[in-house]
């Protein structure tokens, strides 16, 4: 059976791509076929991400595909052990769909009310519609200080949503290890790696609950 997991959200630029690729690269580390279907055509983050990781002669993380719907995505993937998607910022229809195709659903966000409140009406909207909260994983990204991941995880442990292990600070570190192909598990600093890979194990404890 294919796993799909998807990264969504409504608000840009808090960390979707970033961990779709650690995901991928820490689950072909694991030995799973893994398929990564980049649906946000305009930008093609991970399709431009992983060209140049192959310039570089860095490992491959699997099948790197851009599809324009999850139904595409979702074809002729009975090889692949993991199917994840990475979702453009968006709350429409078509995140609706990625939601429902997905076995489990990640949503990035970031520490402030300004990114907690979409994220949280996010979920909601996709609770009413049908997605079981068992589903629904917040992941914290970008976070700056340990006493702004605790208020964070205080303030989203009220929703009911599952939140992942872990979390992502902001690092320059992060970025300019994806510029150059590679994932934020693979940085120079193994202390950046280790933080890096709490958050992705986490994400693998929640495909093995499967
Ligand atoms: N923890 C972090 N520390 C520093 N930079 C980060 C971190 N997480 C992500 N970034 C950088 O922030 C930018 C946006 O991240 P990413 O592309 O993962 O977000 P996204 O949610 O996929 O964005 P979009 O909605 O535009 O698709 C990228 O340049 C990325 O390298
Ligand atoms: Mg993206």
């Amino acid at each position: 059976m294919t796993i799909c997991i998807s990264f969504i959200s409504q608000k840009g630029g808090v960390g979707k791509s970033t961990l779709a690729r650690a995901l991928a690269r820490e689950a072909n580390e694991q030995k799973l076929n893994v398929k990564v279907a980049d649906l946000d055509t305009q930008q093609g983050t991970v399709i431009n991400w992983h060209r140049r990781r192959l310039h570089s002669n860095y490992p491959p993380v699997g099948s790197v595909e851009s599809f324009k719907t999850a139904d595409q995505a979702l074809k002729n993937i009975d090889n692949y052990d993991l199917l994840i998607i990475d979702g453009p910022a968006r709350a429409s229809k078509a995140t609706l769909d990625i939601a429902q195709q997905s076995d489990i659903v990640i949503q990035p966000t970031g520490a402030s009310m300004d990114d907690l409140e979409p994220a949280i009406l996010l979920f909601h909207e996709l609770f009413k519609a049908g997605i079981p909260k068992s589903k629904l994983y917040f992941a914290l990204c970008r976070i700056g200080t340990d006493s702004e991941l605790d208020a964070c995880r205080e303030y989203l442990g009220q929703t009911g949503y599952n939140i992942l292990g872990g979390c992502l600070f902001e690092k320059p570190a992060y970025r300019q290890t994806q510029n150059l192909g590679l994932s934020i598990l693979e940085t120079s600093y193994q202390s950046l790696n280790k933080r890096a890979d709490e958050l992705i194990q986490s994400i693998v404890d929640s495909i093995k609950s499967e």
